[in-house]
């Protein structure tokens, strides 16, 4: 079993109002908890601008800034922290690139979507981004920590 503290890994995905009116809901989080991972957070929620403004403040400059910041008010998100050994890049993966037209089947994005403007789920790209981005969306004292009890099933 690899040391606790690898396992205990974090990344914040959230499946954008896109996915959530496309009944993508159950079949996103159906990937991440048959891979393996431990889900320890999750709120249907329909966020506010100042809050997306914050999540996507490095793309300020951006010129598509303004649009993603309305798309993803236009409804509500399922916000969720994931957790298990390298599940901010492994996750990443699954989700595929940002632009769907480059993702292969299989990949989230591969799978479900076409244009980048409408792209069902984010992820975090790296573990501080990650940090960063779950302590803006959750209480961190109030994610769930419980015992999975297929752990020695699923790590050696
Ligand atoms: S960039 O340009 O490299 O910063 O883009 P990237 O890091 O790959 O993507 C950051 C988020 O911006 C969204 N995005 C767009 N939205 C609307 N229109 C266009 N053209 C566009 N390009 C990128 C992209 O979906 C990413 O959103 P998240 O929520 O992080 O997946």
């Amino acid at each position: 079993m690899p040391h606790s503290y690898l396992i205990n890994e974090r990344t914040f995905l959230a499946i954008k109002p896109d996915g959530v009116q496309r009944h993508l809901i159950g079949e996103i989080i159906r990937r991440f908890e048959k891979k393996g991972f431990k889900l320890v957070g999750m709120k249907l929620m329909q966020a506010s601008e100042d809050l997306l403004k914050e999540h996507y403040i490095a793309l300020r400059d951006c010129p598509f800034y303004s649009h993603l910041v309305e798309y993803m008010r236009s409804g509500p998100i399922v916000a969720m922290v994931w957790q298990g050994l390298d599940v901010v890049k492994t996750a990443y993966a699954m989700i595929g690139e940002t632009n769907p037209a480059d993702s292969r089947p299989g990949t989230i994005q591969g799978d479900f979507c076409i244009e980048v403007s409408k792209n069902v789920i984010h992820g975090s790209d790296s573990i501080e981004s990650a940090r960063r981005e779950i302590s803006l969306w959750f209480h961190t004292d109030k994610l769930t920590c419980w015992a999975d009890s297929t752990e020695h099933w699923i790590y050696e």
